[in-house]
């Protein structure tokens, strides 16, 4: 009697994990979100190289962002279309459903930004440093001086200092621009004395213009974390992002990436 029930028991878990295999269960994908969103829409914005930029003439994403998120849906059975949106719109996309993710190097300790949105596990760690022409005779930032101008992009960190060091009357202007590109163009135009950019992203540009700019002093401002963002509540999808992230950590896929983007 004993054994028959066990039999039986047996028989039973084999068909029922059989069942539960063949519809696709394990993943759960088709939980909720399956019929209505079978693709997620990441937001960001591409001018941020390493991290996410666009080739001349080609609308693809491409960078360590893209690579990992693609990494981390490949884990989780997720799948993925990238739009690229101007900085300060991306939390905008999110609380107005346009979006279903963030991932654009973006500090998750910023200002209230997590009052908006809901930051998953960090990824990466930066600071800020200060860019500027190769002939230039700053030493920092704090060498700069109350007649010059500093750019950097709208709705970032180094937007919000520039903008803060413009207020308190330690620089002429602050040149907020909608894209990074567009700050080095400015840099090299000599219409700005210096660009406030994130460590690894003025390291990128380094590696290709430097001959033409260099870094000067320490990094400085708030140390920063960056993290993919879901809108606020998405705890089903942010737990399967963080999940993956973990699993790419784990399983070297993760430093793969960096050593293709960062080294
Ligand atoms: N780390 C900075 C911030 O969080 C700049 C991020 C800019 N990212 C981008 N994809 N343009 O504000």
């Amino acid at each position: 009697m004993k054994k028959k029930s066990l039999a039986l028991l047996i028989a039973f878990t084999l068909v029922f994990t059989f069942a539960l295999s063949a519809c696709g269960g394990g993943s759960d994908e088709s939980a909720d979100s399956g019929e209505e969103k079978a693709v997620l829409k990441v937001v960001t914005e591409a001018t941020f190289a390493p991290f996410e930029s666009t080739e001349d003439g080609d609308d693809t994403i491409v960078g360590f962002d893209p690579d990992m998120m693609a990494a981390i849906a490949e884990d989780q059975g997720l799948e993925l279309e990238w739009v690229n949106m101007e900085f300060d719109s991306l939390i905008p996309a999110l609380q107005s459903d346009q979006g279903d993710i963030i991932c654009a190097g973006m500090n998750k300790l910023a200002g209230d930004r997590a009052e908006k949105v809901d930051f998953g596990d960090t990824y990466f760690e930066s600071d800020l440093m200060l860019l500027v022409t190769s002939d230039s005779e700053l030493t920092g930032i704090d060498a700069v001086t109350s007649d010059m101008k500093l750019a950097s992009q709208i709705g970032t960190t180094g937007g919000d200092m520039v903008q803060a060091m413009k207020d308190e009357g330690k620089i002429a202007d602050g040149v907020v621009l909608n894209q990074w590109t567009d700050c080095y163009l400015q840099l090299q135009n000599g219409e700005v004395q210096g660009v406030i950019v994130d460590k690894p992203v003025g390291e990128a540009y380094l590696n290709n213009h430097g001959d033409i700019a260099k870094f000067v002093g320490d990094s400085f401002g708030e140390h920063e974390e960056f993290a993919f963002a879901v809108q606020k509540g998405n705890t089903e999808l942010l737990d399967k992002l963080n999940a993956g992230l973990a699993n790419i950590k784990a399983n070297g896929k993760y430093d793969e990436l960096v050593d293709k983007w960062f080294s």
